[in-house]
């Protein structure tokens, strides 16, 4: 699918860069897709957690974006934006914040097309809901720091990575007592300024005796709902 996507905007490109370079001042548009309609939907989902006003790069209207468009749709196409902090199929991760597919053929034909603005009365008339924002806020059942054996059964949401300094790598897995492993997360390149939780698709009961571990050293949290209060209470105080 990445192939295609890229092969798309390959032969996309060609076109218009023989014209003319995509950021010239008289771009041709080659596309209906506009800033005001459809991107900035996007990026208000996807974004502007990290890219708002105030921020080093802020991506709030057509005249910031409009400057990086091309440097946009590189760091789309190579899934480097929105940064993921962690290695894809390693744990049963909900990817609540990755771009869909069709969402990067949407910016990728945009800046293509000559990344027009259109009219700015097809803004969204009101910030459209971040991901996440409806599911159950998480809370940390238990705070790991590397390694810690658990003495009560846990039902376990998500992992909220805690380190002081970015990541470079470290596998977080789950060691049950029968000797199975469960991979939780695999966090690559994660930076802590993200203040990130990984859900997990479906809850991960861990029994008492499962030792939870990082292959690197690692301060993380195992977030659980609301309703665990009592059980959280106990398991931190029996590390
Ligand atoms: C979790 C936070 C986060 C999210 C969400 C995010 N970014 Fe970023 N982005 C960053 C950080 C951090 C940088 C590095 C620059 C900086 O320090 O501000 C960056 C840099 C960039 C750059 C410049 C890259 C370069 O080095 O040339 C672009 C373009 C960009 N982001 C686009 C996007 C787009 C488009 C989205 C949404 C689809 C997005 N980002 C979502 C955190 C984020």
């Amino acid at each position: 699918m990445l192939k295609e996507v890229r092969k798309f905007a390959f032969t996309c490109l060609l076109v218009p860069m023989l014209v003319a370079s995509p950021l010239a001042a008289h771009d041709i548009i080659t596309t209906n897709l506009t800033y005001s309609r459809d991107i900035s939907r996007i990026f208000a989902r996807r974004c502007l957690s990290c890219h708002g006003s105030g921020s080093s790069i802020p991506l709030t209207s057509y005249e910031e974006t409009r400057p990086w468009a091309v440097d946009i749709k590189e760091q789309v196409l190579s899934r480097s934006m929105p940064p993921w902090g962690a290695v894809k199929g390693f744990g049963n991760l909900l990817s609540d914040r990755a771009l869909t597919q069709e969402e990067i053929m949407i910016i990728t034909a945009w800046v293509v097309g000559g990344a027009p603005q259109g009219d700015p009365a097809t803004l969204p008339k009101q910030q459209p809901e971040a991901p996440g924002a409806s599911m159950s806020p998480l809370r940390d059942a238990i705070t790991i720091t590397t390694r810690a054996a658990l003495r009560e059964p846990l039902t376990v949401l998500g992992l909220r990575p805690l380190p002081d300094k970015p990541v470079a790598s470290a596998r977080v897995v789950a060691q049950l007592p029968d000797g199975r492993i469960q991979p939780l997360v695999w966090l690559y390149r994660f930076d802590p300024k993200w203040k990130r939780v990984f859900r997990f698709r479906e809850p991960v009961r861990l029994p008492p005796g499962t030792v939870v571990e990082s292959s690197e050293s690692l301060r993380f949290a195992l977030e659980t709902t609301q309703a665990d209060d009592s059980r959280a209470t106990e398991l931190s105080r029996a590390r």
